[in-house]
């Protein structure tokens, strides 16, 4: 133990400063640590841990240094010398030389960390045992999806990624574009003089010069440069250049093109450092909107301990797992072009949610649904002329338990839905005056049978069918044509299937209703008639539900069917109720009145590959970027865009081999599993 040493001796932080001086003031009698031993009565062992943990803390002050933390005079005193005022300045001095002497002998964080050694090659270093390879990245694609730097942030290698990012003044760059758009326009109009037809490289540049003109202009972006490097790390020469290629390749795959620092590895290096240098400054030009997609972290987390599995998350490889029943409403819609795998992600998701104790309804316009029905023991319920399964429109629904209704208000609420399904019967051909008529008449045909607006309880009743409904109609003055072309459906073609009382019934579990063999004309009616039939049943006990309406723009074209599932979304929440829209028609179901706020009110949408045609109204309503445009353009089967809430990421959605086999649509496959199932028979 050296003097030096004993002179440095820690008072520490319990040590008021005037003790520390008074201490101090001693130093040239007797030594600071002297007096503590002597006052203490330390004995040997004693002296030796409190020497050691002096060192110790010599070394934390070195770290905390290192790390660059504020060295003010409110910090603890830890390490320093107490130098008294009685000092002259000659001793003084020869005291803080003593320090410096003893603290250059320690040996710090630095000196345990810093390597060996370092090797600057062309092209890597060595530092140490480890070999290092710096990046820069000099090009840029147009468009830049969200997260892209997401798969190099992810690679599971040993990586520093540093990005720089220079705010520039917007004035002189709105000049140097206005110089450049005159160029272009000036290099367009050369060519059509010389008779050329139009370059679309040039063009696109120049609707894009003018655009970011406009946003600057606009003060809505902002003009940066910024710069990217990366430096990756190995222990071995040939890993390192397996690496370079993977960063280069996952890169590259984007358009996002990047160099080795050959030359510069030093600078990139330090570039790389967490110390804010840029020493390399290979810059590019970005606006806010690209810029704000470099951010690393955006890759949202669908995953949660409830719920069902609904696909890959395509940005991360994590699984998006949620339930639709904790988001704000459980509805969700699914838009896709024709085999795209609309119905096999819902199938999937059926599968899924039964398991889980969800019972599901399904309409089924394609007969797609009947193999699941039957793997799984629901009922499939086929509508048709020719089938023995009625269901009446007249049907009054039960009240729910806490529901507070007053007398009449089911019956007025069916009246209601009664004239929208005659209304699309007749194919919304009836005047106003048959409209009052069957108003009046509808409410007679119920109280034919006993249910008035006064009736309590209404449900109680054998409700009256269209037939009914037609006698009394013929009876009314003004409203005989309208009973005529309601014939149709009680005597007519049409006659059997909903002017009889009902006999299915909504069992547990699956039910699913195909309407397939339904005439064309019918199946607006049909889809009417089950949904009502459904949301009555609905509404009479609370249940965790999931209702499927596959092919929902059919039920887009007709007014009445639109509103009534419109009406049947915004209501659903309350009856512990997701209402899954499935359409590959974007434009039609858009374009209705209905299908916007459809879309709004369902928290879960799944947007798989699109038609060109259908990409720019699907970026207005969802807000799309362009690089999401590109992913749903570009977007193999069962790929997509998977949105919960604000949360939204690339979904795959895959299935295990058994789930493929039962949900499958394509031919080959069920041929196949058709040859089996009869070998084996
Ligand atoms: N995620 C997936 N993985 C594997 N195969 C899939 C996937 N999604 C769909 N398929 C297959 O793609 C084909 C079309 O799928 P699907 O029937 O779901 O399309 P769709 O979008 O419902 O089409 P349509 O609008 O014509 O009903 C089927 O053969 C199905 O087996
Ligand atoms: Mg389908």
């Amino acid at each position: 133990m050296t003097e030096i040493k004993q002179n440095s001796v820690v008072i520490g932080e319990a040590q008021t400063p005037q003790k520390a001086v008074e201490v101090s003031g001693k130093i040239q009698k007797e030594t600071a640590w002297e007096k503590i031993k002597r006052v203490f009565g330390l004995n040997k062992k004693e002296q030796n841990s409190i020497e050691k943990e002096v060192v110790k803390a010599q070394s934390s002050k070195e770290s905390i240094q290192a790390v660059g933390a504020p060295q003010n005079a409110s910090q603890p005193v830890v390490g320093a010398t107490p130098v008294s005022n009685t000092l002259s300045e000659a001793e003084r001095k020869q005291l803080l030389e003593a320090e410096k002497i003893y603290q250059e002998g320690l040996s710090g964080v630095k000196d345990l960390i810093s390597p060996s050694s370092m090797e600057i090659k062309t092209d890597m270093l060595k530092i140490g045992d480890i070999y290092a390879q710096s990046f820069f990245v000099y090009a840029y694609p147009r468009y830049l999806d969200t997260n892209w730097l997401a798969p190099v942030v992810n690679f599971d290698v040993t990586m520093d990624v540093s990005m720089f990012i220079y705010p520039i003044e917007s004035e002189g760059i709105m000049k140097v574009m206005r110089n450049k758009v005159a160029q272009m326009n000036s290099a367009m109009t050369m060519e059509r003089e010389k008779g050329n037809v139009a370059d679309p490289a040039l063009e696109t540049a120049l609707e894009d010069a003018e655009e970011l003109r406009r946003a600057i202009q606009r003060g809505e972006e902002k003009f940066f440069h910024f710069a990217l490097y990366f430096t990756i790390y190995s222990e071995d020469d040939k890993k390192i250049t397996k690496i370079s290629k993977q960063l280069e390749s996952t890169l590259g795959g984007k358009l996002i093109l990047v160099k080795r620092a050959d030359l510069q590895m030093e600078h990139a290096f330090n570039s790389t450092l967490p110390i804010a240098t840029d020493e390399l400054t290979v810059e590019s030009n970005m606006n806010t909107s690209p810029l704000s997609s470099t951010f690393p972290f955006t890759s949202s987390e669908l995953t949660s301990n409830e719920g069902i599995l609904y696909g890959l998350n395509r940005h991360n490889d994590s699984l998006i797992i949620f339930d639709r029943f904790q988001l704000e409403n459980a509805n969700s819609v699914i838009f896709a072009k024709s085999g795209a795998g609309k119905s096999y992600a819902v199938k999937l998701e059926v599968l899924r949610s039964l398991m889980m104790g969800t019972d599901v309804l399904i309409i089924d316009p394609e007969n797609e649904y009947q193999n699941l029905a039957e793997e799984v023991g629901g009922t499939y319920l086929r509508v048709s002329l020719n089938s023995e399964r009625r269901i009446n429109p007249f049907d009054l629904p039960l009240p729910m338990k806490d529901e507070n209704l007053k007398p009449g208000d089911l019956l007025r609420a069916s009246v209601i839905n009664l004239q929208s399904l005659i209304k699309i019967m007749v194919k919304g051909e009836m005047t106003a005056q048959e409209e009052s008529l069957l108003d009046r008449g509808l409410l007679d045909t119920y109280s034919l049978k006993g249910i008035t607006m006064q009736t309590p309880n209404p449900s109680d009743f054998v409700p009256p069918t269209m037939e009914d409904l037609v006698d009394v109609l013929s009876g009314m003055k003004g409203a005989e044509n309208l009973a005529k072309k309601l014939e149709k459906y009680t005597t007519g073609t049409f006659s059997g299937i909903f002017n009889k009382p009902t006999n299915v019934d909504l069992k547990n579990g699956l039910v699913v209703f195909c309407i397939r063999d339904l005439e064309e004309e019918l199946r607006p009616v049909a889809t009417f008639v089950i949904l009502n039939y459904i949301w009555n049943r609905v509404r009479s006990s609370l249940k965790r539900r999931i209702l499927v309406v596959d092919e929902a723009w059919s039920m887009m074209q007709h007014e009445e069917s639109a509103k009534f599932l419109y009406g049947l979304v915004k209501r659903a929440r309350k009856y512990y109720l997701g209402v899954t829209t499935i359409t590959q028609d974007v434009e039609d179901f858009i374009k209705s009145d209905y299908g916007k706020p459809i879309i709004t009110n369902s928290s879960m949408q799944l947007l798989l590959r699109q038609s060109p045609s259908a990409v720019p109204h699907l970026q207005k309503i969802f807000n799309l970027t362009e690089g999401e445009k590109y992913l749903l353009l570009n977007s193999g089967i069962g790929q997509g865009l998977f949105f919960a809430g604000n949360k939204h990421v690339a979904i795959q959605v895959i299935a295990s081999y058994l789930e493929d086999q039962i949900v499958t649509t394509n031919p080959e496959q069920i041929l196949e599993q058709q040859r089996k199932v009869s070998q084996v028979v």
